[in-house]
């Protein structure tokens, strides 16, 4: 993107984030949460501490690590017992996860577009990234993949709410033009892509800098550095497949495929793969329920 373009859209960017409100802001224990859990000199006390002030939000991580979708059902009874086998990181994520759905609500703005459809997709990322993670030897932060995938598309919120009538017409010409991308023509009618939305919103959510990453790259990984770049190749791949099995909202990415070749580069079989997939409505319903208020 040539410079001028680039300061037109983090203009486009900041004037959407300052006009949008209620989006704009999560929680505020949420982001209590993650200053706490970010500082290296932090501990599980304090972690505990702005916690247990909420007990819908405690409620609500129990629910989730005593879930069957989390994988440890019913063997946690207490939020400070939850940091202590979970870790802070973890239990952060959770918090993370429980706090979002409420912001992917709100009427439908066109046939083709509901924040409903748009939160079973993110859930079906998360899903399914964390799944394809967990093929690995050595998996990497699942909880945190978990909310890559579920926060990855969250700048279309952004323009929903900012640009409704553009965001419209953005989903109208790419649903009626077969191939027309998605991402060129939001810049081309909004004058920023969700990326860039996302990254806004998470960097004012002071998000940690690979959840800003994956959500600024999840269509373009390669173009990110090689620390970074794992997270946001499962997130691609998950956003294709949950696309492909056409679950919740699934017009971006849509006439991607996913080759040999970005398997391979995340050290993953056909056969693991396929195991994914088989298994991904299903997952997707668990976690929908958990995640639910
Ligand atoms: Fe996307």
């Amino acid at each position: 993107m040539a410079v001028e373009t680039a300061e037109k859209a983090n203009a486009v960017v900041e004037q959407a984030l300052a006009s949008i409100g209620d989006l704009a802001t999560l929680p505020e224990v949420t982001i209590k949460i993650i200053e706490i859990v970010e500082n290296p000199r932090s501990t599980a006390r304090e972690l505990h501490g702005v916690i247990k002030n909420d007990p819908a939000l405690s409620m609500k991580i129990l629910k989730v690590v005593n879930s069957a979708f989390y994988g440890l059902p019913g063997q946690i009874a207490s939020v400070d017992r939850a940091i202590i086998l979970l870790g802070l990181s973890a239990v952060k994520n959770i918090a993370i996860a429980a706090s979002i759905a409420r912001l992917f609500k709100g009427k439908r703005i066109s046939e083709q577009f509901s924040a409903a459809d748009l939160w079973r997709h993110s859930v079906a990322v998360g899903v399914g990234a964390r799944a394809l993670a967990r093929c690995s030897p050595h998996p990497a932060m699942p909880e945190e993949i978990f909310v890559a995938g579920l926060i990855h598309d969250i700048g279309t919120l952004v323009e929903r709410q900012a640009f409704p009538d553009q965001f419209a017409t953005v989903i109208q010409r790419c649903t009626d033009e077969e191939g027309l991308d998605f991402l060129e023509c939001e810049r081309q009618v909004i004058g920023a892509d969700h990326q860039a939305f996302g990254v806004g919103l998470t960097t004012k959510w002071k998000f940690p800098r690979h959840l800003r990453a994956s959500v600024g790259f999840h269509h373009n990984p390669e173009t990110l550095s090689v620390e970074l770049r794992n997270m946001a190749r499962l997130i691609h791949v998950a956003d294709v497949l949950a696309c492909q099995e056409q679950v919740g909202f699934y017009l971006t990415a849509q006439y991607d495929e996913i080759t040999p070749e970005m398997l391979e580069a995340l050290n993953l079989s056909q056969e693991q793969f396929d195991e994914v997939r088989a298994t991904l409505a299903e997952q997707v319903s668990d976690a929908e329920t958990t995640l639910s208020s």
